[in-house]
């Protein structure tokens, strides 16, 4: 078990930027040798020197004398031409199960300094330099996006907010936006308009909202019969919207239209960092609440959905992947009593740490401004407000990480 959830942002596996490089990466000024049937950038400096095959191995090396080697099935199964991967959709179509044996290739470095293998059955495959550097069997996968934890001291200055203008007519603005909500898990985007529908539109940069019981988007306002808390005026604890949901969604964008009734404040706290510090500080507490399941439920006259999950997700490397905590919708769940022991200690003093102000914001949301945040990192919440002072109506809608992700790594093509 490894408690720190500073480690490698474990979600996202998927990588965010197009530049693999872990030795000094894509030169983008050279065109590629040979079509790799790639969108990323791959042409870089170097050309081969050497091929050789090496039983079931083939060795190459680069004119700057770093070698590598790729079993021979991993370049069949990889040969880019227009047989093996679909010229238009860049998917594989070379089917290995229907291949005889594709035995040992003769292999050369061409004039061009690319690798060349013949195969048994006379097919030929070719591969760009770079393209086969990019793909070294030990070269880091795509960079990842290191997440930025933080406490309080860190946003005393604000959250990183970008403007509403560039956000929407402008590639970088949105890069700048996106890069800063994978890595600080919260940003701002700040003046906008105040016409309903502006949240959508913002999803609608990245791609489109992910829908769930509360609609494509919903509407954040005090309401007769509500079916939520968010619908009352009440304070809202810090929370993870919906972890109720196997696969509960990623980022949350509330956009404010109108605020003025007093209180209401609005709450971020990293939940990553909360969790770090409860590692630190107890770390037998740490391990009941990434151990114990947790019942979460929502109820009302159409929907029942339910999902068992601790408080604090791990991943196969037992970093912090999601934090699911919602004290609202946490279900009346049967507990073996020395279970409620443990349980209850530790939850109190997560929650404690949750509120405690190292960690936690408080803002004023501004009408035309949107907070954006990663759900299952950061918790959100607000003050208790007062609707006979003034109305406040938020709008809010939830994007996957797989679209984020996606949006800046074809941003960063360029
Ligand atoms: C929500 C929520 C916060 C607010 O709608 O999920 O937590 O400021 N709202 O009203
Ligand atoms: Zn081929
Ligand atoms: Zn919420």
């Amino acid at each position: 078990m490894n408690p720190d959830p500073r480690r490698a942002r474990p979600r996202s596996s998927l990588g965010i930027h197009c530049t693999w490089a872990p030795d000094g990466g894509v030169d983008q000024a050279s065109a590629p040798i040979v079509d790799m049937g790639e969108f990323g950038p791959y042409a870089g400096p170097h050309r081969l020197a050497d091929a050789e095959i090496d039983g079931e191995l083939v060795r190459i090396t680069w004119d700057d004398a770093v070698q590598a080697v790729y079993h021979r099935l991993w370049l069949r199964d990889n040969c880019a031409c227009a047989d093996c991967r679909h010229p238009q959709t860049r998917e594989r179509t070379v089917k290995l199960v229907d291949i005889d044996e594709p035995g040992r290739p003769e292999v050369t470095s061409d004039s061009d300094g690319a690798l060349t293998c013949t195969w048994a059955d006379g097919h030929v495959s070719r591969f760009d330099p770079n393209w086969l550097r990019q793909r070294r069997p030990e070269a880091d996968g795509p960079a990842q996006p290191t997440p930025r934890l933080w406490t309080s001291a860190r946003m005393a200055d604000g959250l990183p907010s970008v403007d509403h203008h560039a956000v929407m007519n402008t590639n970088d603005g949105l890069r700048r936006w996106l890069d800063a909500l994978s890595r600080d898990g919260a940003t701002l985007v700040t003046g906008g308009p105040t016409q309903p529908g502006e949240v959508v539109r913002l999803a609608e940069r990245i791609g489109w909202p992910r829908e769930t019981n509360f609609g494509r988007h919903f509407d954040v306002q005090s309401k007769p019969n509500p079916n939520n808390a968010a619908y009352t005026a009440i304070r809202l604890e810090p929370h993870v919207d919906l972890p109720n949901w196997q696969r509960p969604p990623d980022f949350q964008f509330l956009y404010c239209l109108e605020n003025k009734a007093d209180g209401g404040e609005s709450l971020l706290v990293d939940g990553f960092a909360v969790a770090g510090g409860l590692a630190e500080e107890d770390p037998e507490a740490f391990e009941t609440l990434c151990t114990l399941p947790v019942d979460f439920r929502f109820q009302d006259a159409e929907n029942d959905i339910r999902y068992r999950a601790p408080v604090i997700g791990r991943d196969a490397d037992g970093a912090v992947r999601e934090i699911r905590f919602n004290n609202w919708i946490r279900d009346a769940q049967p507990m073996d009593p020395a279970a409620a022991e443990r349980f209850y200690r530790g939850y109190r003093r997560f929650w404690e740490l949750l509120r405690d102000p190292k960690y936690m914001i408080r803002f004023p949301l501004k009408p035309g401004c949107m907070m954006a945040f990663d759900n299952l990192r950061v918790l959100h919440g607000r003050e208790e407000f007062f609707p006979n002072t003034g109305k406040r109506h938020l709008q809010g809608c939830y994007v996957d990480r797989d679209l984020v992700d996606s949006r800046l790594r074809v941003l960063e093509r360029t």
